[in-house]
C-alpha cells in the first residue's frame, strides 16, 4: 500500500480506504464484516470510515466496527484513522439532523461510544445546512477537537462556495480542515471540477466516495441484476437505475480495463488517483474477493492519453 499526504497536513492516508456504509450493519453476517475489516487491515489499509447513521440498523455499523476494534485491532489503534460523521439524520426531533453545535457534538459522543474510542482521527461535519450559520456548525468541529474527541475534521458534501468558507474559518481558528470528502468517480466527476480545485487552492486533502459507482463501475451489472447486489435492496440503488444505456457504457468501459489488463473496478480507481489532488479513494465491498480485486488497482495507476481519450469516449451520453 502506498500513502499520501492529506492535503498540507501531516497526515498521510492510503490510496485506498475502506468505508462501512453498506455490509457492516446489524443486519449483515457479522463474520463477513470482520473478515473484510482484517482483510483491509492486513493490506495496508489503515483508513476506515464510518458515520453516525450508518447500518441498517441505523448506528449500528459503528458497533460492528467497534467489536472488530475491540476482539481484533486494538493493539493497533494507533497505526489507524478512523473517520465518523453527523450531518445527516441521525435521530428524530429537532437535535438529530443538520449542522447545529447541539447535534455535532451529541452525535460525537454517541458515536465514541458506539465504537468504544477514546477519540476519531477524523470528524466530519457530512453536510453543509443552509439552515444553520456556518460559524456554528465550524466551531462545533474546532470544540470537538479541543475536547479531544477528534485530532482532525474535515467536511462532505459543501458546495464549492461553503467548503472555502468552512476552511478559512477553520484555518482562522487553528484547526485546519484536513480533508474534503465528495462522491466522485468516473460517470460522476461534478466535484472533481468545482470541489477538487477549492480542496488543492485550501490546502485540504479530497478523499472520493462511491468511487465505483456504487457497483456501476464494476462487473456487477454487466450480465444482469445479481440478487444480493445493492441495486436488489432498493435503498440508495434502485433496479430500475441498470438501465440498457447503463450496461452498455460499463461494457465499453469494461473492454478499455481489459485492455489495460484490469478489472473495470480496478481502472475506475487508479482513474481516480492519477488525479491531482487526490487523497484516496473510499470504496465499499460486500466480500473480501471484492476488497482484494479492488485493492490490485493499484498495480497500474497510469494512462496513456489514448486511454483517457476513450473512457471520455466511453462515457459519452
Ligand atoms: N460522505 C458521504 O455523504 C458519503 C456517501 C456515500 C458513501 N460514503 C462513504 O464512501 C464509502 C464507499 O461508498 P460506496 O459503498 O457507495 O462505494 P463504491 O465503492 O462505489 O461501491 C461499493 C459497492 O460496489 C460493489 N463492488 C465493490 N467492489 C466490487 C468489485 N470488485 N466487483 C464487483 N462489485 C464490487 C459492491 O456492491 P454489492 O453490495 O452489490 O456487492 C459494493 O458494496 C462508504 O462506505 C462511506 O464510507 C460517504
Amino acid at each position: 500500500m502506498d500513502y499520501r499526504f492529506s492535503g498540507k497536513s501531516g497526515l498521510q492516508l492510503p490510496l485506498v480506504s475502506l468505508g462501512l456504509w453498506h455490509n457492516f450493519g446489524s443486519v449483515d453476517p457479522y463474520e463477513n464484516a470482520r473478515a473484510m475489516l482484517l482483510h483491509a487491515w492486513e493490506n495496508g489499509v489503515t483508513h476506515f470510515d464510518i458515520a453516525n447513521n450508518y447500518g441498517p440498523e441505523p448506528c449500528s455499523a459503528e458497533k460492528t466496527f467497534g467489536r472488530v476494534l475491540k476482539e481484533d485491532l486494538f493493539a493497533h489503534r494507533d497505526q489507524m484513522i478512523v473517520s465518523s460523521k453527523a450531518g445527516y439524520w441521525g435521530w428524530d426531533g429537532p437535535y438529530g439532523n443538520g449542522g447545529s453545535r447541539k447535534y455535532l457534538i451529541a452525535s460525537c459522543d454517541q458515536s465514541l461510544k458506539r465504537t468504544g474510542l477514546e477519540y476519531f482521527d477524523i470528524f466530519y461535519s457530512h453536510r453543509y445546512d443552509p439552515e444553520t450559520p456556518i460559524e456554528e456548525t465550524m466551531q462545533a468541529l474546532v470544540d470537538i477537537v479541543r475536547a479531544g474527541k477528534a485530532l482532525y475534521v474535515g467536511i462532505s458534501n459543501y458546495p464549492a462556495d461553503k467548503q472555502k468558507e468552512a476552511c478559512e474559518y477553520l484555518r482562522q481558528a487553528h484547526v485546519p480542515c484536513l480533508i474534503g470528502q465528495y462522491k466522485a468517480n468516473i460517470i460522476a466527476q461534478q466535484t472533481l471540477i468545482e470541489n477538487l480545485p477549492v480542496a488543492i487552492e485550501q490546502g485540504t486533502g479530497f478523499i472520493c466516495f462511491s468511487p465505483l459507482a456504487q457497483g456501476l463501475l464494476t462487473d456487477r451489472y454487466l450480465n444482469g441484476i445479481p440478487e444480493g447486489s445493492r441495486a436488489t435492496k432498493e435503498v440508495f440503488l434502485h433496479r430500475a437505475q441498470i438501465t440498457q444505456e447503463v450496461v452498455e457504457r460499463s461494457q465499453r468501459l469494461n473492454q478499455i480495463a481489459q485492455k489495460r489488463g484490469q478489472s473495470l473496478a480496478q481502472m475506475a480507481l487508479a482513474w481516480l488517483l492519477a488525479q491531482k489532488g487526490v487523497t484516496s479513494v473510499l470504496i465499499g465491498a460486500s466480500s473480501v474477493n471484492q476488497l482484494d480485486n479492488n485493492l490490485h488497482a493499484l498495480d497500474n495507476t497510469t494512462f496513456t492519453q489514448q486511454e483517457l481519450d476513450a473512457i471520455n469516449e466511453a462515457i459519452k451520453e
